[in-house]
């Protein structure tokens, strides 16, 4: 959650390290909170099996937690949690023991694990593949690969101009060749004979998409059984030659829930969205895009009522998540908008 509200709401971020270049308020976590957090995804574990999901993936990738604890960069602690190599990797380790005890055996528990850190000074890939080993002794059954601390905002997963650029190949390859659960390659897959061709190689056993499924959610249903892929898009009464609509939430909608005093005074006063349909983008021709300002759930449904009202239909509805800046949509300059809309929706699957 975001550090500055928690600390209005009298409590101080926690972290790994407390970091004397970061301004926002936060300090170092205590042995007891470690172990609170590493008993709160045990629990978190439970309630994801008894409300019917079929498995559990960490996320121990993309500068989050997990990837700090590892992290030389992020990890200065001098107790057991810091420090070698062997400390660094200690809440993995109990993590996923903790875990995989929680859950039990017959339930499938992955990670998506940074395995090393694009950054000079970060994880090397050696560690990364020994941890990897041992998180697989300790209980995980898949590992989908990819970046710890990465260099900048959206590297390493955008490459301009290089759309069958898969970034983290060679690492999925060297992890697939020191482990024996099923190992899964993410990042930059947009065609069917790349799909084909990394399995084929021995790379990766299974393949994980993000983008193509964003900007072609039924890729799938075509791509499988053409067949049964036309009976899909006929009951959503599509045809594959259809421009997608795509609408773009801008971050009002969750501040408002969380923070409504960090809100423009329009969203607190809970005023109707707008310029709907006003602000049309065409994305490289593949699709019309919409930019629409909503603070709660009703201003949400308005806005995608008024959007099929207008335009027969709305393919993609897409929650300002994944690549964004500190602050608003409207105060970005062009070029960081094209970054958004590059990294977010630009993921063609051919
Ligand atoms: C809009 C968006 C949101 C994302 N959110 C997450 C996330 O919550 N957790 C995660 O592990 N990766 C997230 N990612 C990264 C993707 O899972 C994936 O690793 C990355 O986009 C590379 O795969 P791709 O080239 O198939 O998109 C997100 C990516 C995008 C574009």
């Amino acid at each position: 959650m975001n550090s500055i509200y928690i600390h209005r709401i009298g409590l101080t971020a926690m972290a790994v390290s407390s970091m004397k270049e970061r301004s926002r308020p936060h300090r170092e976590m205590t042995d007891e909170d470690v172990e609170g957090i590493i008993s709160g995804f045990a629990s978190a574990g439970i309630r994801a099996r008894e409300a019917g999901f079929d498995a559990i993936q960490l996320h121990g990738a993309h500068g989050y937690l997990l990837s700090q604890f590892i992290s030389p960069l992020f990890n200065h602690r001098t107790d057991r949690w810091g420090g070698s190599t062997e400390n660094r990797r200690r809440f993995h380790l109990e993590l996923v023991s903790r875990v995989h005890q929680a859950i039990g055996d017959d339930f499938p528990l992955l990670i998506k694990f940074g395995v090393q850190d694009d950054r000079e000074g970060g994880l090397s890939l050696n560690e990364g593949l020994e941890t990897a080993q041992q998180m697989v002794h300790r209980g995980i059954d898949a590992i989908e690969v990819s970046t710890g601390v990465a260099f900048e905002r959206a590297t390493p997963i955008v490459k301009k101009g290089d759309p069958e650029h898969l970034p983290f190949r060679e690492r999925t390859a060297a992890l697939k060749r020191s482990i024996e659960v099923p190992v899964i390659l993410v990042g930059g897959i947009r065609s069917l004979q790349t799909a084909e061709n990394v399995v084929d190689s021995g790379d990766a056993d299974l393949l994980s998409m993000s983008r193509p499924l964003i900007r072609q959610p039924d890729l799938i249903a075509r791509k499988t059984v053409s067949a049964g892929g036309d009976r899909y898009l006929k009951r959503h009464g599509r045809s594959t030659s259809t421009v997608p609509v795509v609408l773009i939430t801008q971050i009002g909608f969750v501040l408002a829930q969380i923070a409504p005093h960090a809100c423009r005074p329009r969203h607190r006063a809970g005023q109707p969205p707008v310029g709907v349909g006003l602000d049309v983008a065409e994305l490289d021709g593949r699709a019309l895009a919409l930019q629409a300002d909503v603070a709660n759930f009703s201003q949400a449904e308005e806005t995608v009522n008024t959007v099929v009202e207008k335009l027969g239909g709305l393919d993609i509805l897409v929650c300002n998540a994944g690549v964004t800046w500190d602050g608003v949509i409207w105060k970005l300059t062009e070029q960081q908008w094209d970054t958004v809309i590059d990294t977010n929706l630009k993921g063609y699957f051919n």
